[in-house]
């Protein structure tokens, strides 16, 4: 269990990764930033972000320098791998605060086309609240998301995420107790400069 910050900027400094056998969650790197970037300014995905705005690559880098030094947000990038067996989306736990035993939940989107509709972003979903649960010992997870997102509040729903403020565009959604997933394999490596980690997961 992770019971300080310094625990957890050694889990942001290693490469660490996840998965259930068909989706793994693996740290966002500098090498994912381009995809990232490109996925996030498709206007198919930014309109349903709360700041949906295009961004600029500069402004990109600029948040990756600041997601660096912060240890208590976790970027992962959602690996197919079965079919595609490639980078597909992506999915975040920030905020995370370990006084409170709460984060937020979000920057979920899946970027590959092919990879829509298949149930990858429940599985990744699910693979993050087995890990915050039961890794971090978070209690409570929240999000927001638009009221007009069918697929996202549908599989918020699945993973067992409720409906706590109804807003006029808005739901925030709120999960407090995660079932231990058995089929959970977290791995933590202390990171390596120039070194290509290839996890048994992903
Ligand atoms: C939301 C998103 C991540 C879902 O990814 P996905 O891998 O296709 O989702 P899943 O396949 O795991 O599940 C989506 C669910 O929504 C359902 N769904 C899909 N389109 C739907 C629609 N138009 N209306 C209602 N439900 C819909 C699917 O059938 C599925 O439910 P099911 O498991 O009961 O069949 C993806 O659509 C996306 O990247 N959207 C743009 C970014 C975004 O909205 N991010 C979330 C911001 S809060």
């Amino acid at each position: 269990m992770i019971t300080s910050y310094e625990q957890l900027r050694d889990l942001k400094r290693s490469y660490l990764s996840f998965g259930d056998g068909s989706v793994c969650l693996c740290l966002l790197s500098a090498a994912d930033l381009r995809l990232t970037f490109d996925w996030r300014n498709r206007d198919d995905i930014r309109r349903w972000f709360i700041n949906s705005q295009t961004i600029t690559w500069e402004q990109h880098l600029a948040w990756w320098q600041a997601y660096q030094q912060r240890e208590n947000d976790f970027v992962f990038i959602i690996k197919e791998l079965q079919l595609l067996r490639r980078p597909v989306g992506q999915v975040s736990l920030y905020n995370i605060d370990l006084e409170k035993h709460e984060a937020e939940y979000g920057r979920l989107m899946i970027g590959d086309e092919r990879a829509r509709g298949q149930g990858i972003a429940t599985r990744a979903t699910r693979l993050l609240l087995n890990w915050a649960f039961h890794t971090l010992g978070i209690q409570r997870i929240y999000l927001q998301v638009l009221k007009d997102n069918l697929p996202a509040v549908k599989l918020y729903h699945a993973c067992g995420f409720t409906i706590e403020r109804n807003e006029v565009q808005l739901y925030l959604m709120s999960i407090l107790h995660y079932p231990s997933s058995t089929q959970y394999q977290g791995e933590s490596f202390p990171a390596q400069p120039n070194r290509i980690y290839k996890s048994t997961s992903c």
